[in-house]
């Protein structure tokens, strides 16, 4: 193989949707499974189970009985939710034992406009929403008709969850380097030798893998808020955070540029709303403030603070003016503002009588999964967990809310790592790289 990827560079200063661990909740324009900070937070148990979620009637309407759908080898669509379509295809365990054991993969398509044969059909376009392990139907259902219209009416806008099988020992079949063959297997099932793809923030990882195991096997191939891919495999998540200090200081600069009557956090330079914020972190460490509402109850302290700031910096157009104003609320004793704003993040299980009802809901232990059977194996030793903590700090100083990525895997069983790069080759089209100017979590040095 000769010469790096080739690489189109193209920046942009919009938004971004990278999903890398994000919390869930309101907070959020894009949806995946995501790490979800210790709650301090509790919201009343239904009092039986035979409240609205067992209603099956209601839940098909909202959600689809994925359970209908027996896997197979070749795709086949059911029609689902409103104006998609779903399929379940059945990909072996382990690529070395085709006969072998098998897992399923959901899929879900907003259909092109244009039927197979049209000579305007274009094919399908593969979607990765990050997390790692975030649910690639749940970004389609909410994203999907975005992505049409970006892309146009010739392309089947396609998304896929994780690989999922139920029974014992299918833990160590998760990692990259399977979900890289998933998306042939899946080109394949449509026809392709070809893969079309957009992978976002951890996407990047899967689509950076993916060229360099099928270099060959590229029509198009989007990675869109990157990820350090190297870093990423070292278990590292050491460079991550290297712009995240400036996402914010673009909250502290649009709230002097917005004026005291449209930032209710305002006040006259930059450095002191900075200040400000800073002397909220420092009271809440020491006196957490307690709050009930109808919803819920509990309080809000030092860490559900850092955890709804710094998730305030994925979404910055449509959550830095009600984060602005729960601020206000909060430096006034009031946190009620602040648990509005993460909402649903602190929904818990709900019991149901449809057996049915929890079998396909996103889990997070995909995540986890994919991160440690992934990356190098990190020792079982506090002073070196310290030293690494020590490490993040000096690279940014949201370590608080980030180191728990790598120190997750303390424990982790040592497995086979089937892929560990290079990220080098000749790539059968050109690879198109966005990146974002300030991004919290994927850097444009990345
Ligand atoms: C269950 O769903 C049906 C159809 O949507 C609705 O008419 C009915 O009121 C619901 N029942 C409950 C207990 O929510
Ligand atoms: C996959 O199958 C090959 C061949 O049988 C075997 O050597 C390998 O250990 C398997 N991988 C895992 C993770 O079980
Ligand atoms: C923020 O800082 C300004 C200037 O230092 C100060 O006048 C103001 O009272 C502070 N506001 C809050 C809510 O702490």
């Amino acid at each position: 193989m000769a010469g790096g990827l080739k690489l189109a560079i193209l920046c942009s200063t919009a938004a971004t949707i990278a999903t890398l661990f994000l919390l869930r909740g309101p907070l959020n324009d894009a949806h995946g499974d995501y790490r979800e900070p210790q709650s301090t937070f509790t919201e009343p148990e239904p009092s039986t189970c035979s409240d609205g979620n067992s209603n099956i009637t209601n839940f098909a309407e909202v959600d689809f009985p994925w359970y209908t759908i027996t896997p197979t080898q070749e795709l086949i669509w059911h029609a689902c939710y409103p104006s998609f379509q779903c399929a379940r295809l059945s990909v072996p365990l382990n690529y070395s034992e085709p006969r072998g054991r098998q897992a399923a993969i959901a899929l879900i398509r907003k259909p092109s406009l244009f039927p197979q044969r049209s000579r305007f059909y274009k094919g399908p376009v593969l979607f990765n929403p990050g997390g790692p392990g975030g649910s690639g139907v749940a970004l389609i259902l909410s994203l999907g008709s975005a992505f049409s219209t970006i892309l146009g009416p010739q392309f089947d806008i396609v998304g896929f969850d994780p690989r999922a099988q139920h029974d014992d020992g299918f833990l160590e079949h998760i990692n990259t380097a399977n979900t890289a063959t998933d998306m042939l297997t899946i080109a394949r099932a449509h026809g392709r030798e070809k893969l079309q793809y957009w992978g976002f923030s951890y996407g990047s990882v899967l689509g950076a893998t993916y060229a360099a195991m099928y270099p060959d096997n590229i029509e198009r191939l989007v990675i869109d808020g990157v990820m350090d891919s190297e870093d990423y495999y070292a278990t590292g998540w050491l460079t991550n955070l290297v712009d995240t200090e400036k996402t914010l200081d673009t909250f502290f600069e649009g709230c002097v540029d917005a004026g005291p009557d449209r930032c209710p956090f305002y006040a006259p330079e930059p450095e002191d709303i900075k200040r400000n914020l800073t002397t909220l972190f420092d009271q809440l460490r020491k006196v957490p403030i307690p709050v009930q509402n109808s919803r819920a109850y509990g309080i809000v302290d030092y860490g559900t603070l850092r955890s709804a700031v710094f998730s305030s910096l994925y979404s910055p157009y449509t959550t830095f003016l009600p984060l602005a104003q729960a601020l206000k609320q909060l430096a006034a004793g009031d946190a009620s503002a602040l648990v509005s704003l993460l909402g649903s993040l602190y929904t818990p299980y709900k019991c149901s009588c449809d057996a049915h009802a929890h079998e396909f809901d996103a889990v997070r232990d995909a995540q986890t999964a994919l991160v440690c059977n992934d990356g190098d194996e990190v020792p079982p030793s506090l002073s070196e967990s310290e030293e690494y903590v020590r490490k993040l700090e000096k690279v940014s100083e949201w370590a608080d809310v980030w180191s728990f990525i790598r120190l997750q895997c303390v424990g982790w069983p040592k497995n086979k790592k089937e892929f560990r790069g290079p990220f080098v080759g000749d790539t059968s089209h050109p690879i198109l790289v966005v990146g974002n100017t300030a991004d919290p979590v994927t850097p444009l040095r990345s």
